[in-house]
């Protein structure tokens, strides 16, 4: 078959874009039926006119010109690849246009074809796509911020529930164990059996719910920490062989950690229970085994990346990976999965608290966590914490085996009963002599009509009227050599300086005794 005038003809008045011939001079010689529907003039209308009759105003004046370039150079171009090239209709309107134009000669001369579509409607899908995408990403951002908030208001539930409970489980784990060493000193042994092994399983029983009022504190972040400034590397090389007893023989881990990192702030004791609680979650998400990798790695944050994220800021981080090839999460899990008590396991299998002890602790220390999961294909957890230009601490050395008292003093302040007369009979009996007062101001007053020394200040951190700090202060003007330590399940902000001595509530009476020893055997 050939091309035939008939052939070509249908062609050009079928063709979906306008065709425009021009002559060397600029005239209009012959245009398709394209062109009369898209610029609304008739064929008579513009055969020899000028093509700037097809031209906006504000491009007209210099468009010889730049035909002219075109003759001199007549090479086949899409006009407009890099500008908005624009056409203008018989009505004045005018359009965003492309334009292509192709040369040819015809023997009599050259004449220089334009094919001009309208891209109006494809510019405004693209408009129309670039604010959906905005919106989908404003969408996403809000959801993020919903859920932080969320969180944040679930966290002063959780940690005022926890405070008041974490007390009580101190003065029932105490009185347990006075009963206990009542109980060790009867006589005939096997008579008291059964009762001793009661007893334990109270004990047993109080130290699991204070392990869960803890999980709980972290999560409100009034947890008390002393962060020190160490390496994350190390600090997951320390725990491998404790991750490796947690994944089980199942589980493959690998760790990928850097060399050099900055240092950051945080205590050791956190990062452990987030590589914990993160192993065990992967170890169930893999129940036919599978992979663990652990890596750590510096990264910087920019503006653009820290605003696709709710609470990041820009700046320089140290990043924790961790990785599985478990099951995954759906959408739904992810969303919540860091809200406490939320759990997909059955009951009496999960507490729902894992997570949300991750992210306590990894926002107390100003740091992020994120979660990248493919259901069938496994799980990461980004952890991002802030680096600190504080040179890496190495730990004190183990604490001394737990001792009594030569007789020091002690005031001991507390402004719950039962806890105040607990710590005031583990030191009783065991070689100190005690004052009590319920408050801090109580506290000052009993210092001061106090005749002799007072050694060791043992004060709660937050009590109504005066904050155990604050006594402290008071009482030290009296008694400068006095040594203060703070008992806590809690303090607002959560983080005391790092030169301060701290017991956590609930605590054992051997660990309250080798903190004071400790204390005791420091020259001040
Ligand atoms: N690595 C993981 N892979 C798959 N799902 C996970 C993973 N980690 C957590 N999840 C999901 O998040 C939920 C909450 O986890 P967590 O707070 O640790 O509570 P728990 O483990 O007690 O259920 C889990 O029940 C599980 O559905
Ligand atoms: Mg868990």
């Amino acid at each position: 078959m050939q091309f035939t005038d008939q052939l070509l003809v249908g062609l050009l008045e079928a063709a979906p874009d306008a065709m425009v011939f021009v002559d060397a001079g600029g005239r209009i010689v012959l245009v398709n039926a394209q062109t009369e529907r898209l610029f609304g003039y008739g064929r008579e209308e513009l055969t020899g006119q000028p093509v700037e009759i097809l031209v906006p105003d504000a491009i007209k004046a210099g468009h010889p010109a730049y035909r002219a370039g075109y003759m001199a150079d007549p090479q086949p171009r899409q006009m407009g690849a890099r500008i908005e090239l624009a056409g203008r209709r018989r009505d004045g309107d005018t359009f965003p246009a492309e334009v292509s134009l192709s040369a040819i000669d015809t023997g009599e001369g050259i004449l220089v074809m334009a094919t001009v579509r309208d891209v109006r409607e494809r510019r405004e899908l693209q408009a129309e796509w670039e604010r959906l995408k905005t919106q989908a990403e404003r969408d996403r951002l809000e959801r993020q911020l919903h859920q932080s908030q969320r969180l944040e208001s679930l966290g002063q539930l959780a940690g005022g529930i926890a405070h008041d409970f974490n007390n009580l489980l101190g003065v029932i784990s105490s009185y347990a164990e006075f009963v206990a060493e009542d109980v060790a000193s009867k006589t005939p042994q096997q008579e008291w059996q059964a009762v001793r092994e009661d007893i334990q399983q109270i004990q047993l029983a109080a130290a699991r719910a204070a392990g869960l009022t803890h999980q709980l504190l972290a999560f409100a972040r009034r947890d008390v920490i002393q962060p020190r400034a160490l390496n994350l590397s190390q600090v997951i090389e320390g725990v491998e062989q404790l991750l490796l007893r947690t994944l089980g023989e199942q589980v493959e881990l690998s760790t990928e950690l850097a060399a050099g990192l900055s240092p950051v702030l945080a205590d050791p004791g956190q990062i452990e229970q987030v590589l914990v609680n993160l192993a065990v979650n992967a170890r169930d998400a893999m129940p036919a085994g599978g992979q663990l990798i652990v890596a750590t790695a510096s990264e910087s944050i920019d503006a653009d990346h820290a605003a696709s994220r709710v609470g990041l800021a820009p700046g320089r981080y140290v990043s924790l990976k961790v990785s599985d090839t478990g099951a995954g999460m759906p959408q739904d899990v992810i969303d919540r999965a860091f809200e406490p008590f939320f759990t997909t396991k059955a009951k009496g299998e999960g507490t729902g608290l894992g997570l949300a002890t991750v992210y306590g602790i990894v926002t107390q220390l100003g740091g992020h966590v994120q979660i990248y999961s493919e259901l069938g294909f496994g799980t990461t957890f980004t952890i991002l914490l802030p680096e600190t230009s504080q040179a890496v601490e190495e730990p004190s050395s183990a604490p001394p085996a737990h001792q009594g008292g030569g007789g020091e003093t002690v005031l001991v302040v507390e402004d719950e009963a039962a806890m105040r007369e607990v710590t005031r009979r583990i030191l009783a009996r065991n070689g100190y002599r005690v004052l009590t007062a319920d408050n801090g101001l109580h506290a000052i007053e009993v210092a001061a009509s106090h005749t002799g020394d007072i050694d060791i200040l043992v004060t709660d951190v937050v009590m109504p009227q005066m904050l155990g700090k604050e006594a402290a202060e008071q009482i030290r003007a009296h008694y400068p050599a006095v040594k203060v330590l703070f008992m806590s399940g809690y303090t607002p902000g959560g983080v005391l300086g790092s030169g301060v001595n701290l017991i956590e509530k609930p605590f054992t009476e051997a660990s309250l005794l080798a903190k004071l020893h400790k204390m005791m055997s420091i020259r001040s």
